[in-house]
């Protein structure tokens, strides 16, 4: 497209089911800000749209895990969303949310406008529903055997164990996931959109228009539905807590929550405008406005072939320019993941380093998954902040305002602007500018500290503390320069590290407007402007910051892996009858094979022998023993729990251990014992 008049850019809606973790913020918040911010300070007209997305089954499901209302629910989340958001420097012009009365009025006009062409094909189906809590069941709250593999954690809409695709209907004794109940088949009638017939439009308009213009994993993974053909969707579902279909025969239906959401980037756009006093329209229907959508790779589909198609249906509205999706990234290695607590979540970051927010966003965008899966490890987090932000930009913006005050008493000398670094940070700015244009935020950031590298390298060449004894005029110069250096990376790191550049701005006493354009200006700062006293801009991480970071998330991801090791809390236990006691089955076994879990730095996989049969069981212990030394212990296996899989594998019962102060301890019999000796 020519140069846009306008931009629309909105970060994916998150769901206000939980908490956000490190890995949102990377995948989509942090990109998204920092084009923003970037477009904001070349000057461009520019609406930033986000919010929380509170509707549907994902929503009511988690509710009903945590005793809430959904209402209550998504009033708690919203909160904690927005707030983290707002402190890591996260500049939306709009923090919506999909309850708001406008968005139900303008989801529900946008499916009349639909529903009056005669897109909405009417179908009938079976589907299961629970009838302890009342509701329809999505395919993911559906849990099974798998017909194909027999694995008995199979969802409604896959099976985990072997990828099969699966219908809920296909599932061998389904049974309700959040209430275990076993759900019943009833006759439903929904509405669909047939997307199938919107695939010429989609060949057109995303295979060739955005072929090599897309990011590979964008455009190749909407290539690949494409490819796969497309179906009728079911943009309406039965149930309660969503916007309701705004027809008679439809009253107990709710628009589908996919349907929905994307609306609420238009909704909030109509929020913000009557907040402004300003026009919505011109953000979603002017042919030069911009519409980017930024999103983790799981969004990909409904941005890239559902929501276009919906906007194509409509007509009125522009589609999306592109769609800059990131992959995931890992922590320490392995999948983030709330729920099995192997994540760090916004909150919890901002809980323990409240002032160190620009180290954090320096250290996602460095490892920004752009187009692969990345990871965020402590290690490197402290690695980054020490030599990068400490040793290069710090170091060198200290040792510049030191030498001014020693010397010129913080007062900028008399020199002319040096035309070389003129050009050099021009060159800087446009490499820049065309990285964050293409959503190359990492290169980006990296040719961002190629300016402060510079002035480290001429404060290593020319040695200004040596020079000035025989030439001041020669020290002037270079402090100047140095200074110019500084003001320019000033600039250039705002849509980056925004509280480093305010605080900057602030140090520098620079109180004139200054903009995207005007970098590479060697004029920046004038002769005999008063510079502030020598500080630290960042300051070193320590090793025992570290450690206890890495230990507690150890700590947390052990309450869900293995309650049994650390929950020993012999006076808050109450008592129990015999009867009770005499229903653990403890015997005695000796381990034959001991193992490390794969990508777990805390599982150790057992084979050990009870005496009537050889059992596969996990425990939670590699921190504390080696899998080596556990070979031909004898132990004490609680043989009668449940089997439960952890990472994939099934476990077969427990091993005892005894916790002291710390330490876990084998519980062997004081001599050997046969295999399968009781214990009671
Ligand atoms: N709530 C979805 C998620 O967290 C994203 C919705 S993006 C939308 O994955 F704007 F389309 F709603
Ligand atoms: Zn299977």
């Amino acid at each position: 497209m020519n140069q846009p008049k306008r931009y629309t850019v909105t970060a994916a809606l998150p769901y206000v089911n939980g908490y956000k973790h490190i890995g949102h913020l990377a995948g989509a918040y942090l990109p998204a800000d920092i084009y923003v911010r970037m477009l904001r300070s070349r000057g461009e007209d520019v609406v930033f749209i986000c919010g929380s997305d509170e509707l549907g089954t994902a929503i009511t499901m988690q509710a009903h895990k945590e005793n809430m209302t959904p209402q209550e629910l998504v009033n708690k989340y919203h909160e904690i969303s927005k707030d983290s958001f707002e402190k890591l420097g996260i500049s939306f012009d709009i923090y919506h949310r999909t309850t708001a009365p406008i968005h139900f009025e303008t989801a529900q006009e946008f499916f009349l406008n639909l529903y009056n062409k005669g897109l909405f094909e009417e179908k009938i189906t079976d589907q299961y529903f629970d009838a302890s809590i009342q509701q329809f069941l999505a395919d993911r709250y559906i849990k099974g055997t798998c017909p194909s593999c027999g694995s008995e954690n199979a969802y409604g809409d896959q099976c985990e164990q072997c990828g099969k695709s699966l219908d809920p209907t296909d599932l061998i004794n389904p049974i309700s996931v959040t209430t275990g109940q076993k759900p019943v088949l009833k006759k439903t009638k929904n509405l669909y959109l047939a997307l199938d017939k919107y695939e010429p439009f989609l060949k057109k308009w995303l295979l060739e228009g955005k072929k090599g213009k897309w990011k590979p994993n964008t455009y190749g993974q909407s290539k690949s539905w494409i490819d796969a053909g497309l179906h009728p969707r079911s943009m309406t579902r039965d149930g309660k807590w969503g916007v309701p279909v705004p027809l008679d025969e439809y009253k107990e239906n709710i628009l589908y929550v996919w349907f929905d959401a994307p609306i609420g980037y238009i909704s909030a756009t109509k929020q913000w405008a009557i907040d402004n006093k300003k026009s919505w329209e011109p953000y979603w229907k002017d042919k030069d406005t911009k519409l980017v959508h930024f999103v983790g790779k799981d969004n990909i589909v409904f941005h890239c072939i559902i929501f276009p198609i919906m906007l194509e249906m409509h007509g009125e509205y522009i589609l999306p320019e592109d769609v800059p999706a990131n992959e995931f990234l890992n922590l320490e290695g392995q999948k983030m993941s709330t729920s099995r607590n192997w994540s760090l979540e916004m909150y919890e970051y901002l809980q323990d380093f409240p002032n160190n927010i620009d180290e954090l966003r320096y250290c996602l965008i460095a490892n920004m998954p752009e187009n692969k899966d990345s990871d965020f490890s402590w290690k490197d987090f402290q690695t980054k902040n020490n030599s990068e932000l400490v040793n290069n930009a710090g170091n060198f913006i200290n040792r510049v305002f030191v030498l001014l005050h020693k010397y010129y008493n913080g007062v900028v000398p008399q020199a002319k602007g040096c035309s070389e670094l003129e050009l050099f940070v021009k060159n800087q700015r446009e490499k820049i500018t065309a990285a964050i244009e293409n959503y190359k935020f990492r290169e980006a950031l990296f040719e961002v500290m190629q300016v402060t590298d510079r002035g480290n390298k001429l404060l290593t060449e020319k040695e200004p503390w040596k020079l000035y004894k025989t030439d001041p005029e020669a020290t002037a110069i270079v402090l100047y320069d140095c200074l110019q250096l500084i003001a320019n990376w000033t600039l250039l790191i705002e849509p980056f590290l925004p509280n480093t550049s305010k605080l900057m701005l602030e140090k520098l006493n620079i109180k004139e407007d200054l903009n995207w354009s005007q970098i590479s200006r060697q004029d920046l700062l004038k002769p005999n402007d008063i510079i502030s006293e020598p500080f630290h801009l960042f300051s070193r991480i320590e090793d025992a910051v570290i450690d206890n970071q890495i230990a507690k998330l150890e700590q947390k991801t052990k309450k869900v892996m293995e309650p049994k090791a650390n929950e020993i809390n012999v006076e808050s236990k109450s008592n129990i009858t015999f009867d009770d006691f005499v229903k653990n089955d403890l015997v005695v076994g000796t381990i034959l094979e001991s193992e490390n879990v794969e990508k777990s730095n805390k599982l150790l996989k057992f084979k050990v022998d009870i005496g009537t049969e050889t059992r596969t069981i996990l425990s939670g212990v590699a921190l504390h023993f080696k899998a080596e030394e556990m070979i031909g212990k004898q132990v004490l296996v609680l043989k009668n729990l449940a089997p439960r899989k952890i990472m994939g594998i099934e476990s077969q019962g427990m091993i005892l251990f005894a916790e002291s102060e710390g330490k876990l301890l084998i519980m062997s019999p004081h001599q050997t014992a046969a295999n399968g000796s009781s214990v009671n």
